[in-house]
């Protein structure tokens, strides 16, 4: 039988509920596939800050690369809102983002049929909806400097980042979304701000030079502003959306929106090599957090794009796919998806009837 190492951050928040519900998925879906995991569980976030001091520990970062796919829950809480920039959760995400590389976030926003009347677009505009956020993960903004805090020349107080990118950033995010797209259905929208940013103004000009490399996928290009309307307005225009990292983080959660909540988008985030980071886009939810309320399908999704992206056991992420899809069409719904007429359940309830679903399987031969 096949073996792999799994670093397992469970975070904050809710992050340690979804985390133990993917855990057992993954870990029967991949058992009827004859693989065996070996998981490690690190500390990360606020939970890493409380036990260590920081926010992403050398020896999380350490076993996270050693292993051969990471899966994260959510990071973050009021706990730590108020700490200074190296000591936030949120930092330990950036690191370990930067740590592994991994400059390439894919967030599938897909409406479920099982789902549309927990759109809170109208029936006929969510339905059928597949969109492929394609984010870059770590450079823009999030990383650029000159940053920090300061004084402008008046002595007034100020607190600034800038929005970099070298050209070979934006060229290998463009060929990940060129290739993401030629495998969907062949199109892409790339989103900036060039009309008014000159990082977006190079970011538009690389990716239509990269476009040249691949003259069957028809590429467009969208001011984000626009973009972000266009999404409510008919978000079936939309194949695969290549943007950076700020406007992907805004998009993303636009995008999850459509599909029913943002309990149900997952997302995967790789590099050239080594091992990729898996997670939902969701945050820790601090306001459900505790009360076993969370959705952990988003995180169960992740699971399923780490076995098909981070280890290319396809056959086992369709197990927990479908598995995914049976409990739904069963009537099983967290407070987030609940529709008059289905089963409200918990999180833990939810985790039970998605091992049961996997279960109910034929193992493969
Ligand atoms: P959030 O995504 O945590 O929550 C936004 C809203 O969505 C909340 O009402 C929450 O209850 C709901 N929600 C989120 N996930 C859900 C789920 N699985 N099931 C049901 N409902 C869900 O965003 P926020 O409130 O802006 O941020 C909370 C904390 O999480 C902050 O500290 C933030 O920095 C952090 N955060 C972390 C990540 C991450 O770890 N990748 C992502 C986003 C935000
Ligand atoms: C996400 C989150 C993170 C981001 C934060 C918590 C650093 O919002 O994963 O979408 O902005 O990338
Ligand atoms: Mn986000």
């Amino acid at each position: 039988s096949k073996r792999y190492s799994i670093t397992l951050l469970p975070g904050d928040g809710i992050g340690p509920e979804v985390i133990s519900v993917a855990k057992n998925v993954l870990t029967l879906a991949a058992s009827l596939e004859g693989i065996e995991f070996t998981f490690q569980e690190m500390p990360m976030g606020g939970a890493a800050l409380d036990l260590t001091g920081v926010p992403l520990p050398d020896e999380t970062l350490f076993a996270a690369k050693q292993s051969d796919a990471v899966l994260l829950g959510a990071i973050g809480g009021y706990k730590w809102d108020a700490n200074e920039k190296h000591l936030k959760p949120e930092t330990g995400l950036l690191k370990i983002r930067e740590g592994l590389k991994v400059f390439a976030n894919l967030r599938p926003a897909t409406v479920l049929p099982q789902l549309v009347d927990a759109s809170t677009l109208k029936k006929e505009v969510a339905e059928g909806v597949d969109v492929m956020v394609v984010r870059e993960l770590t450079g823009g903004i999030y990383f650029g400097k000159p940053r920090g805090f300061g004084k402008d020349e008046n002595g007034a107080e100020i607190g600034f980042n800038t929005e970099v990118y070298a050209k070979y950033e934006i060229d290998r995010i463009a060929r990940v979304a060129f290739e993401t797209a030629r495998k969907r259905r062949g199109k892409i929208c790339s989103v900036d701000k060039a009309n008014v940013l000159e990082a977006s103004m190079f970011w538009r000009k690389c990716i239509v030079e990269i476009s040249s490399e691949y003259p069957d996928v028809e590429i467009s290009h969208m001011y984000v502003d626009n973009a972000a309307m266009q999404l409510v307005r008919n978000p079936k225009q939309f194949d695969t959306i290549v943007t950076n990292n700020i406007f992907g983080d805004i998009l993303s959660d636009e995008a999850s929106m459509i599909t029913g909540s943002i309990g149900m988008l997952p997302s995967a985030s790789l590099g050239e090599s080594g091992p990729g980071l898996f997670e939902p886009i969701h945050g820790s939810a601090p306001d459900i957090a505790g009360q076993d309320k969370a959705n952990p399908l988003a995180t169960v999704l992740s699971a399923a794009m780490l076995l098909k992206y981070g280890l290319g056991e396809e056959s086992a992420a369709k197990r927990i796919e479908a598995a995914v899809l049976d409990t739904l069409n069963k009537g099983f719904r967290t407070g987030d998806i609940y529709s008059s007429g289905t089963k409200l359940v918990g999180c833990k309830e939810m985790g039970e009837e998605v091992l049961k679903s996997v279960e109910s399987q034929v193992p493969a031969a």
